[in-house]
């Protein structure tokens, strides 16, 4: 194995240091790096004597609820028939107890709904159609969660496709993307390269929440819309409990975001904390996940390349870490991160990585 073919001792090493030790349990919240507002407001409920779950349930809502994030509730970038499935599952430390939805339509909130399944059922997943019936049978509304700017990067996409979408071969040569322009007339500019950005390279996104209170309580909630453009029905690993999130408040907590068919593969979120229950810090039980994914493809460069996972750990004790398959993403020098707040108010730190980009 050449050192560009991977695997990297020594870039780990280097990337070493994000994870920071708490001397016990206090309340505080760690989050994928779209939850700076979550973990405000986990907190804030935490603050305020809440339990561990509705304080993650309430700090992912913020996410849901905004069109901005693309990737989380609505505004979600749909399947690929420009259809929003949303995904999402919780656990509840103090009880040990579940919920889960998958390719959820028409609900702004999946987290919400996930807890009623945790609360309201003698189940723990429901999916797709029989979801949204249960969602309506406890008075959520049916919505459109396709906004404009996700419209507008979906037929970006299925433009981009060759098929006959998209101007004819009579169509003048510039008529395509102002014409794109006239069909989106209340687009801000940068939506459109944003949306091609998004068309060649689907994005997975996800927020995952995990909170630890002073009692040594914790609970932890992944949601998300998924894989862009994904097959109506696709599931990722969001909504899998022990994949999406784990939660065993005697050992810790962990979650992930990002392609979530390589965490399934691996059963992530289970992975870390069975590592942290074996002695591991969380940032090696991250990095442990990490080489778990990236072994599934030999340790092949080229292929590894082609995308990224996020791993989130946060122990009993308030130790937390992040670690990711690479530094930075293929178009930014930034490196990743991820929210931790643990009392004094969200900020973000470095998460580790297995790779450097060339
Ligand atoms: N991790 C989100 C997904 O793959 O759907």
């Amino acid at each position: 194995m050449t050192r560009r073919s991977l695997l990297a001792g020594a870039p780990l090493a280097a990337a070493a240091g994000a994870a920071q030790a708490q001397s016990g349990p206090r309340n505080m919240a760690i989050s994928s790096s779209n939850g700076m507002v979550c973990c405000n407001r986990v907190l804030q409920m935490l603050n305020a004597g809440h339990d561990t779950l509705d304080a993650v349930v309430a700090g992912v809502n913020m996410v849901e609820v905004d069109p901005e994030d693309t990737s989380v509730g609505y505004g979600g970038l749909p399947n690929e028939d420009g259809v929003v499935e949303l995904d999402s599952c919780l656990m509840h430390g103090p009880t040990r107890r579940a919920g889960a939805v998958g390719a959820l339509r028409g609900i702004k909130t999946p987290s919400k709904v996930a807890k009623l399944v945790l609360e309201r059922t003698d189940h723990v997943m429901l999916v797709g159609e029989g979801a949204l019936r249960f969602a309506k049978a406890h008075g959520f509304q049916e919505e459109e969660l396709l906004t404009e700017r996700a419209r507008l990067a979906w037929l970006t996409w299925k433009e981009s496709l060759g098929t006959d979408w998209g101007p004819g071969l009579d169509a003048p040569p510039d008529q395509g993307n102002a014409r794109l322009r006239e069909l989106f007339p209340d687009a801000r500019p940068e939506w459109f390269a944003w949306a091609r950005e998004v068309a060649t390279n689907p994005p997975t996104g996800t927020i995952n929440c995990l909170a630890l209170n002073a009692k040594g309580e914790m609970s932890g909630c992944t949601t998300t819309s998924g894989l862009a453009w994904k097959i109506p029905g696709r599931v990722g690993d969001s909504p899998i409990i022990g994949a999406g999130c784990f939660v065993d408040q005697e050992v810790g907590a962990a979650g992930s975001t990002g392609r979530g068919e390589e965490n399934i593969r691996i059963c992530g979120a289970h992975t870390i904390v069975e590592n942290m229950r074996h002695g591991m810090s969380a940032e090696e039980a991250v990095l442990d996940a990490i080489r778990r994914v990236a072994r599934n493809y030999d340790n092949d460069r080229a292929r590894l390349e082609k995308f990224d996972l996020f791993f989130y750990a946060l122990r009993k004790d308030g130790q937390h870490a992040a670690a990711t398959l690479w530094d930075r993403s293929a178009n930014s020098p930034k490196r990743r991160q991820y929210v931790v707040n643990d009392g004094s108010g969200s900020q973000l730190a470095d998460a580790s990585y297995l790779l450097e980009r060339g």
